[in-house]
Formats: C-alpha cells, sequence, structure tokens
C-alpha cells in the first residue's frame, strides 16, 4: 500500500507555495497570498513555515529558474522586491523602526518610555522583535511588515478587530477607516496596521499591543476569520 503524503519539497520555491514552475504573475501572486494566511502563526502556522513562503515568494520574484539577473523589465511582474530593506533612491518611502510589545516587560521598559528606541537599538534583540522597514507608497504597514518575512498578528485584515494594532510612538500614520478603535485609542497613538499607512517618512512603532488593556478586548480570535479566508 503506498501512502500518499502532502509534498513538501523545499528545494523549489514553486513548490513552497504549490504552484507550477511556469505559473504567471497572477497565479504566482494569490498563491503568495493563500500560504502567507495559511502560514501564518495566527492561523495554525509557524514562524518559519512563515519565513520559508516569504522566501519563496521572493526567489521566484528575482528570477529563479528565469533569468538571472531579476532586473528585467516589461516581464510584467510589477511587484518591486527590495533586498533586506536596503534604502535607495526612493524618496516616497517611509522608514518605520518598529518594536514587539512583547519584549518590554522582559526588559523592565514601558511603552511611555522616552528613549524606548534607544534602549532597543542598544539590547541587541533579534531581529523580529526590533529593527527598520521600509514601506512603500500605498503599503499597509502590516504588508510591509509581511514583505520582509515578519508574522505580524492580525486577523480580519479589514478594521474590524484590534488584533494588528500598533502604537505609533514617532510620526503619524493614516486614521481613515478605523472602524474599531475608539477615539480616545485614536488620541494616543493607537493605529490598525492591517489598514493603515505611514503618511510621514520616519516612524516608530510597537507592534503587537494587542494585549493592552483596553485592546484586549476588541480583540477577536484569529480563526473567526480563516474560514472566511479560506473560501475566499
Ligand atoms: S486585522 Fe483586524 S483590524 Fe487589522
Amino acid at each position: 500500500m503506498i501512502l500518499m503524503t502532502p509534498s513538501v519539497n523545499v528545494d523549489s520555491p514553486f513548490d513552497v507555495l504549490g504552484i507550477d514552475s511556469d505559473a504567471d504573475d497572477a497565479e504566482i501572486e494569490r498563491a503568495y497570498r493563500r500560504r502567507v494566511k495559511e502560514s501564518h502563526p495566527d492561523h495554525g502556522g509557524s514562524a518559519r513555515e512563515f519565513q520559508a513562503v516569504y522566501e519563496a515568494y521572493r526567489q521566484i520574484l528575482d528570477g529563479y529558474e528565469g533569468s538571472e539577473s531579476g532586473e528585467e523589465d516589461g516581464s510584467g511582474r510589477t511587484v518591486a522586491k527590495r533586498e533586506n530593506g536596503a534604502a535607495e533612491d526612493e524618496s516616497d518611502e517611509s522608514r518605520v523602526e518598529y518594536l514587539n510589545y512583547e519584549v518590554l516587560d522582559d526588559h523592565g521598559w514601558e511603552l511611555e518610555d522616552d528613549d524606548l528606541f534607544e534602549k532597543a537599538s542598544e539590547s541587541g534583540l533579534d531581529p523580529v522583535d526590533y529593527g527598520k522597514i521600509l514601506v512603500e507608497p500605498g503599503q499597509s504597514l502590516l504588508e510591509a511588515a509581511e514583505a520582509r518575512g515578519f508574522a505580524w498578528p492580525y486577523a480580519c485584515r479589514g478594521g474590524a478587530c484590534a488584533n494588528c494594532a500598533v502604537a505609533v510612538v514617532e510620526g503619524e500614520m493614516e486614521m481613515s477607516s478605523n472602524h474599531i478603535l475608539p477615539a480616545e485609542m485614536i488620541e494616543d497613538g493607537i493605529r490598525l496596521s492591517c489598514l493603515n499607512a505611514p503618511i510621514t517618512d520616519e516612524m516608530k512603532v510597537v507592534y503587537n499591543v494587542k494585549h493592552l488593556p483596553n485592546l484586549d478586548e476588541l480583540k477577536l480570535p484569529a480563526d473567526r476569520f480563516e474560514r472566511a479566508h479560506l473560501n475566499d
């Protein structure tokens, strides 16, 4: 008897995304979005799997089994990927310094500390917990984090929960479409990373603040939205 097990061939980025090597751009994009959802730690996946999906996507966009340069244009692949957030001369991008709320307790830091990011920058934190990302025009903060392979929390991706909330410490993000956040939280700098993009060139945010007392009440279980996403 031959047991059929799902093929998990990590040798090919196409296998990681579950598509044929001749998939067109739309199929690649669709597969990436599907796999990002499946592999997200909040949705039953793991950080390692999520990272593998992102790496596979990037390899394909960079011309895996195609051109070596990865710089050809006119290919129809219009999603410009950047290596490790290296700043080019794109002036419209925002530089966002991020910090994971979960590490604050470990270090005895408070969200209100004036030197919070200075302390974070000197503490040798893991890049998952502290670092900088570039956010392209029109990109939400959550999308930018995911494009770097980070699995920031989310559930609905539509303004109906607080799972993706971040605290803006410096700079500013859009405030439109904040469907769920009460006015006082917006005033305190809380924003939804799934909907909102930075509007300043530089920004500092603490992500993963969904466990803040008032936000915890607005939070919803990630799996509540899972079925709806799978039926997309
Ligand atoms: S993920 Fe639900 S509001 Fe952002």
